[in-house]
């Protein structure tokens, strides 16, 4: 489950995240490490950039993870247009411990970093692993944008519903926002970023059923902890019905549904300087 949705939020997501990696300056060639790379679509991204002359390794902590990202690996390498791709490989790895025979010309990652406890000396270990020159590259959402403009009730309480059971879940709604500060701290002076935030209406085939998902993911797990708010899912209502309930909503109030910005921020590791940590 938790994986259909992370498929579902790459397909709203993943062109976003290819122009970022585009824009921090990641090309042709290029060997890459994609770090927390759970079902591989950042790996996939960066693997179409590289092209064939170029090589990206997904490292993740979850091995069920991995085990979808090989499968789905497989499947690209025998489609049409698996040929122009990098050479893909995954392997198990829990952060900020990850080693490399030789440093990569990019390390990459997306809706990570506000994961981890310690993500100031996770950026600086990392970085350890990209070559003089390189890149330094990682995206995340912030969350508060999340909105439906003009107001619609149902979609309106489904959205707030979906931020305050991240917050209960202890996700930082800024983590985005917050990439700028963290580079700083690591001593990696962004070079550049960027901020997209996609929005659609009751046609968008994308957002609407990637809402509910995210909906039934955060219900199921706040039901299993007992902190979900029962007045909240009364309002709601039945999940099965809710797609059909909220696009018809939707497209009578002609509304548009905002989703997180994916911020981008990176950084080019300097060629000559000497490194201080
Ligand atoms: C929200 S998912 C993002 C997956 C992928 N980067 C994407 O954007 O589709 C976060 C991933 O980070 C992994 N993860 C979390 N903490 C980790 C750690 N300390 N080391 C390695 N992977 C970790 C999780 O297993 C999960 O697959």
């Amino acid at each position: 489950m938790e994986m259909d949705r992370l498929v579902l939020q790459a397909r709203l997501y993943d062109p976003i995240t290819t122009q970022a990696l585009r824009l921090a300056g990641l090309s042709s060639g290029m060997r890459v490490l994609d770090v927390g790379c759970g079902a591989g679509d950042v790996t996939f991204a960066a693997a179409a950039i590289v092209g064939p002359t170029g090589a990206v390794t997904g490292v993740d902590a979850a091995p069920a993870a991995l085990e979808v990202a090989r499968a789905r690996a497989a499947r690209r390498g025998t489609e049409p247009g698996g040929e122009r791709e990098g050479v893909i490989s995954f392997r198990e790895a829990t952060l900020p411990d990850v080693s490399l025979e030789e440093p990569v010309d990019a390390v990459i990652g997306r809706l990570i970093l506000g994961h981890l406890p310690d993500p100031v000396t996770a950026l600086r270990r990392l970085s350890r692993l990209v070559r003089p020159g390189g890149l330094i590259v990682f995206q995340d959402f912030d969350n508060h944008p999340l909105r439906v403009v003009p107001a619609a009730p149902l979609a309106g309480a489904v959205l707030r519903a979906i931020a305050e059971a991240l917050t209960v879940d202890g996700t930082d709604l800024g983590a985005g926002a917050r990439l700028y500060s963290l580079f700083q701290e690591a001593g990696l002076p962004p070079s550049g970023l960027s901020a997209t935030t996609p929005m659609g209406g009751a046609e968008d085939a994308a957002i609407l059923p990637l809402v509910v998902q995210t909906y039934r993911a955060l219900s199921m797990a706040a039901f299993r902890t007992g902190t979900w708010a029962v007045e909240a899912t009364q309002r709601i209502g039945d999940v099965n019905s809710l797609l059909d309930r909220m696009r018809s909503e939707i497209a009578e109030a002609r509304a548009v549904v905002i989703m997180p910005t994916a911020v981008t921020v990176w950084n080019s590791v300097p060629k000559y300087a000497e490194r201080t940590f």
